[in-house]
């Protein structure tokens, strides 16, 4: 018997429906990020009710290539583009409205007009003053350096994440998605926020640059209360209506963004981002208890790389790293910065498998790496003498670690018409094998090319 049909509204009841019970299945990084997490989404969505992102903001830049186009996605989820699946921003996103309506755009334009959106009236608002603390914020950071001529700054996408989640954390200056569809409080909040965020600014950057790009208050409001009725019709409470699916039988897919060594508890503190991006940030970010959970796929790059600052252990500042981001296109998809690039580093995967209760792992950009004499994975580290098998995530502990290298064979000839893992030179074959056993759990999905019939299933 099919389940009975979704009611959004915010008066619907939860239903209990012990004889259908869904579950969900999470999607999450298990690096630094664009490990190709839109490809693996657009991939499974069909199979699901729903899409839900949890965390992060439009700090996040998902690709997805269907018949050789390129959409990127910022805010909304990569199930965008399957008929039928529902797209949920979770209480746990940041959300720039202004972002979401430039994607809404792009979206209609690609044909895709009436996609079923349904945003948390608790999702909070990144407004422009985030925008500009976060840039003065890492302006000044710059200034500061440590001696040995880097920065200190962070290295953010400048898309105000870190000061949202701040005023979240504050709770007093944070306006949330519900508040934009309450014009006479929502225009006073603003009048009092905007003079205390327009000083805060003045005093992080002296010459009166920051302040002065902020719009005026009654602007920035009348600005908001348009953005308001443009959510207005996609706006609920997710938490009842995720509830509610999971309770008439459907399966939901989360779609976890940035990754789990940028999650702020769990990363490299402090080059993270703001929100907790591992399987663990998807209770909080959408109210969905974590025994919800059947599956968990960890996805991962046959290597490494990393946008921003922070320690990398295996990174390879030379001939092999800049191969690896001319033939992976590593230029970030929001916004455009080469990616730093190196070898796997399997410390940091075993990590990442035990914090987010990895079931599967999705192998993406194998293809890369053809065309290596040999190749290397790091298996432990060295640390003050001592050999370890531990992931420190903290930056300035592991900015200690020497990485151990192994050497593995390399693969010449180009992988990206293979369709079964028999298919693979004896050598990529080894190393997908080799990968699994480190890991601990099977490879189900190796991604040999960017677009969605680039797969090798099983
Ligand atoms: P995400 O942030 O995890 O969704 O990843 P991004 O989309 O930021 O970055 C991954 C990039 O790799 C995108 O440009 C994808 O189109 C591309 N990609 C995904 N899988 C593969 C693959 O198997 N091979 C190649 N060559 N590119 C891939
Ligand atoms: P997806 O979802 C790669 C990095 C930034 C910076 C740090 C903090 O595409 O994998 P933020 O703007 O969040 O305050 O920046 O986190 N970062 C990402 N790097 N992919 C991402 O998302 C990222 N999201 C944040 O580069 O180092
Ligand atoms: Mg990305």
């Amino acid at each position: 018997m099919a389940p009975p049909a979704i009611d959004r509204s915010t008066n619907a009841s939860v239903g209990r429906g012990p004889n259908f019970p869904g579950s969900g299945t999470a999607v999450v990084g298990l690096q630094w990020g664009d490990e190709g997490k839109g490809k693996v989404i657009d991939l499974l969505a069909g199979s699901f009710r729903a899409v839900v992102r949890y965390n992060g903001g439009a700090n996040a830049g998902h690709s997805v290539v269907i018949d050789g186009k390129r959409h990127a996605l910022h805010l909304i989820p990569s199930g965008a583009f399957h008929q039928g699946v529902m797209a949920v921003i979770g209480n746990g996103v940041v959300l720039d409205p202004d972002m979401l309506f430039v994607e809404l755009d792009r979206l209609a334009d690609a044909g895709i007009r009436s996609l079923d959106l349904a945003v948390s009236d608790r999702a909070h608002v990144v407004l422009p003053w985030h925008k500009a603390e976060d840039a003065a914020r890492e302006i000044a950071l710059a200034a500061i350096t440590d001696g040995s001529g880097s920065g200190g700054s962070i290295g953010t996408t400048r898309r105000g994440i870190g000061p949202a989640y701040a005023d979240k954390a504050h709770r007093a200056e944070a306006i949330r998605v519900g508040d934009l569809l309450r014009p006479a409080s929502l225009r006073t909040k603003i009048a009092h926020v905007s003079a205390r965020k327009e000083a805060m600014l003045r005093a992080l950057d002296p010459s009166g640059a920051a302040a002065a790009s902020l719009p005026a208050a009654a602007k920035m409001t009348d600005d908001l209360i348009r953005s308001g009725e443009r959510l207005r019709p996609f706006v609920t409470d997710t938490m009842y209506l995720l509830h509610h699916m999971l309770n008439q039988g459907h399966n939901l897919l989360f779609e976890g963004a940035n990754a789990t060594l940028l999650d702020v508890d769990h990363g490299t503190f402090p080059f993270v981002t703001s929100s907790n991006c591992s399987v663990l940030g998807i209770s909080t970010g959408t109210g969905v208890p974590g025994e919800r959970l059947s599956r968990v796929i960890g996805v991962m790059k046959a290597y490494c790389t990393r946008v921003g600052g922070g320690p990398f252990p295996t990174e390879q500042d030379n001939d092999a790293g800049n191969r690896i981001r001319e033939r992976g296109r590593e230029y970030g998809t929001t916004t455009g910065r080469p990616r730093r690039c190196g070898w796997l580093d399997l410390v940091a995967l075993r990590y990442a498998v035990m914090l987010n209760g990895v079931t599967g792992i999705a192998l993406m950009l194998l293809d890369v790496l053809s065309g290596f004499e040999e190749v290397k994975v790091c298996k432990a580290y060295r640390l003050q003498g001592k050999t370890t098998d531990r992931f420190l995530p903290d930056a300035e502990a592991l900015a200690e670690v020497e990485p151990i290298f192994e050497t593995l064979e390399g693969w010449e000839a180009e992988i990206s018409g293979c369709r079964s893992r028999d298919a693979l030179p004896a050598a990529a074959r080894a190393y997908v094998d080799f990968i699994e056993q480190a890991a601990g759990v099977p490879v189900d999905i190796v991604s040999v090319g960017p677009d969605r019939e680039q797969t090798i299933r099983g």
